[in-house]
């Protein structure tokens, strides 16, 4: 069953169009991911689906719910972490959640048990007590995360929740997202990250200038930018001709193209290439010539983006964590 339907949705800022015709849909219980450049419109189309923001035209249901005629129905249902970090550095952990919770309408009690159970799973029990303004970029991501959580959502949508973290809270955030996906969640993501939605998305949608550009799994789109990339590298020593028979000997392989000849190298993408090694290397032995190095690579999602888009999607990994925003407290 899908668990989010997206049919023809355009948003406007004035002569902007942020979202351009975008439609998906997304299968309870697995994690979609919306990878993107800056500006692609992710955001955008993320606040549609959580309510806080109108489409101009266009349909979006999640969890069975029009997003245009009951927002309360789809807030009830979901699960929300902005881009930038929503938690009060005021207040503890534990109160930044237990707020969220009473937000939603938990009384008391509840709220506070859950918040308890959630900053357990999500590692949080030991600082839960300090004020979340002297958290790190890691630990204010994760209690975004939390206060997502607190209501029980059937549906988790997260903004960039790894942007700004350094390499290791990044993948402790993976796993936590893993966890929740293994216990049912729904969660759908965006990104600038290739490797965040290669790591956890079932299936993904590439958004550039509003349009979705090209969507899939993360396998079924690098199987399409055509084969993984072989490279053999002749031992010193060896001459033009030895570099052109080992290229004819790529080239005669059943599904090889683009084969390139690199100094001493030979380069050529093979459809399936990882699991014909014994084929690739008995095609070369044939030739005599004597090969020092043999290597396969996947494509990646990077070479996706390029063929499809015509450019690189090339984002800096290290950008300043968020600042935690100094929300007026609600009582
Ligand atoms: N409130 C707004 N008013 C005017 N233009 C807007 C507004 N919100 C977004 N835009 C524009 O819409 C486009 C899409 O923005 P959006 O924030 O959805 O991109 P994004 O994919 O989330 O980018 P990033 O990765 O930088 O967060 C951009 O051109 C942006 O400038
Ligand atoms: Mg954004």
């Amino acid at each position: 069953m899908a668990l989010i339907e997206v049919t023809d949705l355009y948003k406007s800022f004035g002569d902007v169009r942020a979202v351009d015709g975008v439609s998906f849909a997304v299968e309870e219980g697995t994690i979609f991911g919306f990878l993107g450049p800056n500006g692609a419109g992710k955001t955008t189309t993320i606040r549609i689906l959580v309510t806080l923001s109108k489409q101009t035209s266009g349909s979006a249901f999640v969890a069975g719910v029009d997003v245009s005629s009951d927002p309360h129905g789809v807030r009830s249902r979901v699960g929300y972490a902005a881009q930038a970090t929503g938690i009060d550095g005021d207040l503890t952990g534990y109160e930044n959640v237990v707020l969220q919770g009473r937000l939603h309408g938990m009384s008391k009690r509840e709220a506070s048990e859950e918040a308890v159970r959630i900053l357990e799973v999500i590692s949080l029990s030991d600082v839960q007590e300090r004020r979340a303004g002297t958290y790190s970029g890691g630990m204010a991501r994760r209690l975004d995360l939390a206060q997502a959580l607190i209501h029980r959502p059937s549906v988790l949508f997260l903004d960039e929740p790894t942007t700004g973290l350094d390499p290791q809270n990044r993948h402790a955030m993976w796993q936590y997202l893993k966890e929740l996906n293994d216990g049912g969640m729904t969660i759908f993501l965006t990104t600038q990250y290739m490797e965040e939605a290669d790591e956890l998305a079932d299936d993904l949608a590439i958004i550039d200038q509003g349009k979705i550009v090209v969507e899939g799994s993360p396998g079924e789109l690098k199987r399409g930018v055509g084969g993984d990339s072989v490279t053999l590298t002749l031992r010193p020593g060896s001459g033009p001709d030895d570099v052109a028979s080992v290229a004819g000997a790529l080239e005669s392989l059943v599904g090889a193209d683009r084969v390139k000849t690199i100094d001493n190298a030979v380069v050529a993408h093979l459809v399936d290439g990882s699991s014909r090694i014994a084929e690739i290397v008995r095609a070369v032995d044939a030739t005599g010539v004597p090969i020092g190095r043999l290597e396969l690579a996947e494509p990646s999602l990077d070479q996706v983006f390029l063929k499809h888009t015509g450019s690189r999607l090339r984002v800096e990994e290290v950008k300043p964590a968020s600042r935690l925003s100094r929300k007026r407290r609600r009582t």
